[in-house]
């Protein structure tokens, strides 16, 4: 199975290097505009792409009619989100009829899928770049200006932009990503993730320690460490060949110092060791929040879906959490209807969710992706009707559990740390607990607060997404 992974993944390495010369770069006083779309990790590259360029000259921009470049930082983990990117290009059209030399860029997932493609697609587009390439940008975008179409989507197995230190672009200055690995090794049968981001690779624990304290000496009071598979960091100092894995990284973050929050995303359940929970419940900074994806209740299905773990395994997975750590929030990953998914496999995800009592879910359709592993062996056999009906009574389940669980809050004090004003009334802050849930509580003169602060909070009601409370003390 592995070897069908890695020749593809090779196929694509071989695919259409960029191998232009790397011509001096004239950035100076031109914008580019980057927006971002698909998961956690394609927010935090585009703070990756910010930083080279702007050392290169270039300066962001937020406003797209600003720009002399348009960068789509884009997804492919969907048909729908690779929709959404198409229609956003068309929207383009505009723009460059009204600014001659105005360039735009495809980077990200899609840009690794599809490669020279989106060039013949889509007239529309100058430059295609993957996520191993972006250093290699400057160039291209001189290469672009001067006529000639430019690509660059070769995989790295050792790229891990270590030496970068990202611009935060929209951060709130209180929690802040960093990237920890990147790849993914595993090959679930639906997923296009290892084809568009290459083989799993750690990057080093010294440049991500420095890179957190750096932004808690900047103020950032919460780290997410993020990875498509967090659990398999494995770093090895070519030097002492001294190992660090991912307990031993979680508890060197933590030791920055008590009041950095540390989470992480996302776990694979198979990865998740109780080296990892016990190194949890022995640092309090480390947030009581586990993304442990479940994509199916249904061992047939999980088998399938290539998952390497049973229904019951799962189950004594989550069981194990809550025994380490009874306050341990969890949340979960679905996919409803994957290829030949029946009724009783439908009702088997809904008991898991029932007994996990899942704080929060992403809930999805399955949709089928070109080159995967169940694209080319299965037939994708559930009904579009049939999806829609099953996801809806996923949502619904889920729905139905986040409440209790935020019932089963009521009365307790929680800590929180402030992020900003709520949405709805300057009056109220915002912020989060340890396990992950929202909760808005009103400011008082006599306890002045802000944001980065951390404050605890009785809670006194609540709504499926968020608990309200009143502020007892604060610290
Ligand atoms: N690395 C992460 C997942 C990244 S993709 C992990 O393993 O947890 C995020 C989620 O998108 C997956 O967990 C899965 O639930 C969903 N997903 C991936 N491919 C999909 C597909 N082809 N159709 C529907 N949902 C999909
Ligand atoms: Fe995709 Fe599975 Fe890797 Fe997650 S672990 S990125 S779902 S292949
Ligand atoms: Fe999408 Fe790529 Fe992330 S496919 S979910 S942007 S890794």
């Amino acid at each position: 199975m592995f070897e069908a992974g890695n020749k593809t993944i090779d196929e694509i390495r071989q695919g259409e290097a960029y191998s232009g010369d790397l011509a001096a770069v004239s950035g100076i006083n031109k914008k580019f505009f980057i927006e971002s779309y698909g998961c956690q990790m394609n927010f935090s590259d585009s703070e990756i792409i910010a930083s080279i360029l702007n050392s290169e000259g270039f300066g962001s921009t937020r406003n797209e009619e600003e720009a002399d470049i348009i960068f789509l930082n884009t997804c492919s983990i969907r048909e729908k989100a690779e929709q959404t990117v198409r229609k956003r290009l068309t929207e383009f059209k505009k723009l460059k009829r009204a600014k001659p030399g105005l360039l735009v860029g495809v980077l990200g997932c899609m840009a690794e899928r599809l490669k020279s493609k989106l060039l013949e697609e889509e007239k529309l587009v100058d430059i295609v770049v993957g996520p191993d390439a972006y250093r290699t940008l400057p160039a291209l975008i001189d290469e672009a200006k001067s006529g000639t179409k430019a690509v660059n989507v070769l995989l790295s197995r050792e790229e891990t932009y270590a030496d970068i230190s990202p611009v935060r672009l929209n951060s709130n200055g209180v929690s802040a990503f960093v990237s920890i690995m990147r790849g993914c090794n595993n090959m679930c049968a639906f997923c296009v993730v290892p084809f568009t981001r290459g083989r799993e690779r750690s990057r080093d624990d010294v440049s991500i320690i420095q890179e957190c304290k750096n932004l808690f000496e900047e103020g950032y009071k919460e780290v997410t460490l993020l990875g498509q598979n967090v659990d398999s960091y494995y770093w090895v100092d070519p030097i002492t060949n001294h190992i660090v894995d991912f307990a031993m990284l979680l508890e060197k973050v933590a030791a920055i110092s008590p009041t950095l929050r540390v989470r992480f995303s996302t776990s694979h359940p198979k990865d998740i060791t109780d080296k990892v929970l016990f190194a949890m419940r022995d640092n309090p900074n480390i947030c009581r929040y586990i993304h442990l994806p479940l994509q199916s209740g249904s061992t047939r299905v999980l088998q399938l879906m290539n998952r390497t773990y049973t229904r019951e395994w799962y189950i004594a997975k989550v069981k194990r959490i809550k025994e380490i750590m009874p306050d341990c929030a969890v949340s979960s990953d679905i996919i409803a209807g994957f290829c030949t998914e029946d009724e009783q496999d439908h009702l088997d995800t809904l008991d898991i969710m029932r007994r996990s009592g899942y704080e929060y879910s992403y809930m999805f359709a399955y949709s089928e992706r070109p080159g995967t592993l169940a694209a080319k062996r299965y037939t994708d056999d559930v009904s579009a009707e049939v999806k829609q009906r099953r996801l809806a009574e996923i949502i619904s389940l889920q729905n139905e559990l986040s409440l209790e669980s935020n019932k089963r809050d009521l009365g307790i004090t929680t800590e929180v740390l402030i992020e900003g004003d709520s949405k709805k009334s300057s009056n109220h802050w915002m912020g989060r607990n340890s396990q992950g849930k929202v909760v808005v509580f009103e400011k008082i003169k006599s306890m002045p607060l802000q944001k980065g602060d951390y404050a605890f909070v009785l809670v006194k009601e609540c709504t499926q997404g968020t608990l309200l409370g009143t502020i007892v003390e604060n610290n």
